[in-house]
């Protein structure tokens, strides 16, 4: 990736006719770093939220091991770049081939499940294999979660009970997860969530070897600031350490968005100006479908590139991606400079999870190009670090070639 001071060097030097991802890897490394140095347990990434080699890259340097994979195709990658690496494949329904491959081509033996349909599944793919772990998803409340992810997955209740005794008598190891639903903005969530599952080990009389509480640890968006990630670690260990399971249980924990969210802006341009509308060569379909389906307010800002400074009065402006598509539009409404025009650039921060990892080729658009910035985020949730400045590596806008 080549190297940037920042955003408005990206603009003037390259003016990019596509989309660009600004990273910023030692972002990752930094919340990696804290991840793996504070929370009292194992750390898997969520691959899902940015599969980007250098975000794996990163968070691999930084101590994480373990990877949550949902597919195949996850698998070799993550196998592809770190033949050590643990993976679990965690999504609840895949199919027999998937997991059959995954537990021949890439060495995976954790699998999560939430169903007998999908624990027998498992067991004639891998030829009744003795060397699994197996993973029960229970569902639990989401009502705290920006991002509701409850309806899809999970087994609960009575059916949980039996799922947890088969999966038990089947697995020589076995665990129970949840997601709490991502973006969620407060850690009695855990709370609930871990008690819940403590009631149902209890009345199944299962005793697991894995706690595993999922992902759903927030970042900070525009009218999103949650308390201090310290705060949801803490509540976690302390209630962990009642839970009815033996003293080697192992306590898992699967984030994505807070390893990532940080570490990269999307620098999109402005083809043109309607109203209170704004007309960018990035979309629903590219980097932003989370600003436009979801309706996730991201902070923006006006990068311009020739001299000329912006108007200091604001108003909100809905954007249009560049599809043809009616539905590739966001409502914002986004604050920008009144006087914005064609030719300007605008930098839509936090956008390292679930942005670059969503973008499509529909309708022919979907390309990115990757640079690395040293430029500091809008928010964070970890400690300030320095960003990287390699002795004379990064002069005013001049491109260079690093990594
Ligand atoms: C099984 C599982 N684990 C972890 C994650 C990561 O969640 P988040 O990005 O909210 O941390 C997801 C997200 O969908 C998930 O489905």
């Amino acid at each position: 990736m080549d190297h940037f001071t920042g955003a408005h060097d990206v603009a003037t030097i390259l003016q990019p006719d596509i989309p660009v991802a600004l990273n910023r890897p030692h972002l990752v490394r930094a919340a990696a770093r804290f991840f793996v140095s504070r929370f009292p347990g194992d750390i898997l990434y969520a691959v899902k939220a940015n599969p980007s080699p250098w975000v794996l890259q990163a968070l691999w340097d930084e101590g994480v091991r373990m990877f949550d994979v949902a597919s195949v195709n996850e698998c070799a990658l993550v196998r592809g770049l770190f033949p050590q690496a643990e993976l679990a494949f965690m999504h609840p329904v895949k199919s027999r081939q998937a997991i059959a491959r995954a537990y021949r081509e890439h060495g995976v033996r954790i699998f999560a499940l939430d169903t007998l349909d999908e624990l027998e599944k498992i067991r004639a793919a891998t030829d009744g294999a003795q060397d699994l772990t197996l993973v029960v998803r229970l569902r639990v409340s989401n009502d705290m979660a920006g991002l509701k992810l409850e309806a899809k997955f999970g087994t609960f209740g009575a059916e949980a009970e039996t799922l947890l005794r088969a999966t038990r008598q089947a697995a020589r190891t076995m665990g129970v997860s949840f997601h709490v639903g991502s973006q969620c903005m407060d850690p009695r969530a855990w709370r609930t969530a871990m008690r819940e599952a403590s009631d149902l080990l209890v009345q199944a009389a299962v005793v697991v070897d894995i706690v595993d509480v999922g992902g759903g640890f927030p970042s900070r968006y525009p009218g999103m600031n949650p308390p201090p990630m310290q705060t949801f670690i803490d509540e976690i260990e302390r209630v962990f350490d009642a839970m009815p399971v033996p003293m080697n249980c192992r306590l898992w924990a699967e984030p994505g968005r807070a390893l990532v969210a940080e570490a990269t802006s999307i620098l999109a341009r402005v083809d043109l100006v309607k109203g209170d509308a704004l007309y960018l060569n990035d979309g629903s379909y590219g980097n932003l479908f989370d600003a436009t389906h979801v309706k996730w307010r991201y902070p923006v800002r006006l990068v311009r590139t020739d001299g000329a400074a912006p108007s200091a009065r604001v108003k909100g402006f809905r954007i249009y991606g560049p599809t043809c598509d009616s539905m590739d539009t966001a409502e914002g409404p986004f604050e920008l400079p009144v006087d914005i025009r064609e030719g300007d650039y605008v930098e839509f921060g936090m956008l390292g999870a679930y942005g670059v990892a969503m973008a499509t080729r529909f309708n022919g658009y979907g390309e990115s190009l990757d640079v690395s910035v040293a430029e500091m985020p809008c928010a964070s949730m970890f400690p300030p670090v320095a960003a990287p400045v390699a002795a004379g590596a990064v002069r005013g806008g001049t491109p260079l070639k690093q990594r």
